[in-house]
């Protein structure tokens, strides 16, 4: 049976030749050279004064919510529609995420729900730019200013997109972003924190070396850190997926076009948007249905089951994160919902060819008309 598959990385010949190099020569005194051509390569290509390569997105948030002093009794704000990995790393550190609702239009989360989120517990905002889609960033950046509260956009799902000629997770005062196997470019796992906070570096740095300060005596630990660091072996995949990534991100831009030639002829519909100033890298081509389809939960999955019995990777677009058990309902959320209740994630394998796209589209037609 014909199998399209949700994602799938591109390792071409480069990819191979760095890590056979760093698996047989990056030991010993060259243990971080490839970790360290990694780091120069991400501060040019995201245009960021400072970078900390790590083993996970997850790791990466949780890093920076640590070095905000983020604890017991903050809180912080996150769009309800997220993946967990947006959200968990401020239950890990005993603060409450609030989670605010996202816009119909760019699917990210509303500045102005924001404003009126922000308390005086606030200690920071997360923006997740969904799906590669742009959050107004703008906007949230003049709202977090004025109401001195640190922004960080979650750039997970957003590797190469643009916002105003400006790299998504290189806007905000920390960016943090994710090199699963599923994503844009991949190390396997891995992530990444960029920043321009440069009073914040060294305790970025510190956290990041389980809590020892920089010129402190051998095996001195000054503080509690963590250990997320990326390997020398992942960061000369990531090196050699980053010096391609223009290609990488045109090649997902091309596969959208191809799905938005696919679907012209549907009617109430809605693909991931790119309003004017901004770049989508479109990690996930996203189908969400209008009212007409009258989508439910129910429906959608029956949906993506007879996509996926043809053959077809099909995902649901993420549940809010408010109404997992370890959260509070935010029914008040109501665009998260309807979303969730009506959106498809398509693939966008590498592998994927102009054919296939053509097939996941009339299976999925097949699908809907029942
Ligand atoms: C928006 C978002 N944030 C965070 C994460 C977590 O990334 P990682 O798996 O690298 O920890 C993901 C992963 O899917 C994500 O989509």
């Amino acid at each position: 049976m014909r199998r399209i598959l949700n994602a799938k990385p591109s390792i071409t010949q480069r990819e191979v030749d760095y890590v056979t190099d760093a698996a047989a020569h990056g030991w010993g005194l060259d243990c971080y050279g490839y970790l360290n051509r990694f780091i120069g390569e991400a501060k040019q290509y995201f245009d960021s004064e400072l970078a900390w390569p790590t083993s996970s997105c997850h790791g990466a948030l949780h890093m920076v919510l640590m070095a905000l002093g983020v604890g017991p009794g903050d809180e912080v704000i996150v769009p309800d529609a997220t993946w967990t990995g947006s959200v968990f790393p401020i239950s890990w550190l005993g603060a409450t995420p609030v989670f605010v609702d996202v816009k119909p239009d760019t699917w990210c989360v509303d500045p102005r729900q924001v404003g009126k989120a922000i308390t005086a517990k606030t200690k920071a905002v997360i923006a997740v730019h969904l799906y590669g889609n742009l959050c107004e960033m703008d906007e949230l950046v003049a709202v977090c200013n004025e109401r001195g509260v640190t922004l960080i956009e979650d750039a997970a799902e957003a590797i190469g997109s643009e916002y105003k000629g400006r790299k998504a997770g290189s806007i905000a005062d920390f960016g943090v972003f994710s090199f699963h196997g599923t994503k844009t470019l991949t190390t396997g796992e891995g992530g990444l924190i960029l920043s321009h906070r440069t009073d914040l570096a060294s305790k970025v740095t510190a956290i990041d070396s389980q809590g020892r300060h920089q010129g402190a005596k051998t095996f001195w630990v000054d503080e509690i850190g963590l250990k997320y660091k990326m390997s020398n072996l992942q960061a000369a995949l990531g090196l050699a997926q980053l010096e391609r990534a223009e290609e990488l991100v045109q090649r997902k831009r091309e596969t959208f076009h191809q799905y938005q030639a696919a679907f012209a002829d549907w009617s109430d519909i809605t693909l991931n948007p790119e309003p004017a100033g901004t770049l989508n890298s479109y990690w996930m081509p996203t189908v969400v249905f209008g009212p007409s389809y009258q989508p439910t939960v129910d429906q959608r999955n029956t949906w993506i089951d007879a996509c996926v019995a043809a053959g077809v990777e099909a995902r649901p677009f993420f549940y809010p994160v408010s109404d997992m058990p370890m959260y509070t309902d935010m029914p008040q959320n109501t665009v998260s919902r309807e979303l969730s209740a009506s959106g498809i994630n398509l693939p966008s394998s590498y592998e994927l060819t102009p054919d296939d796209v053509g097939y996941v589209v009339s299976t999925l037609r097949q699908a809907v008309r029942g």
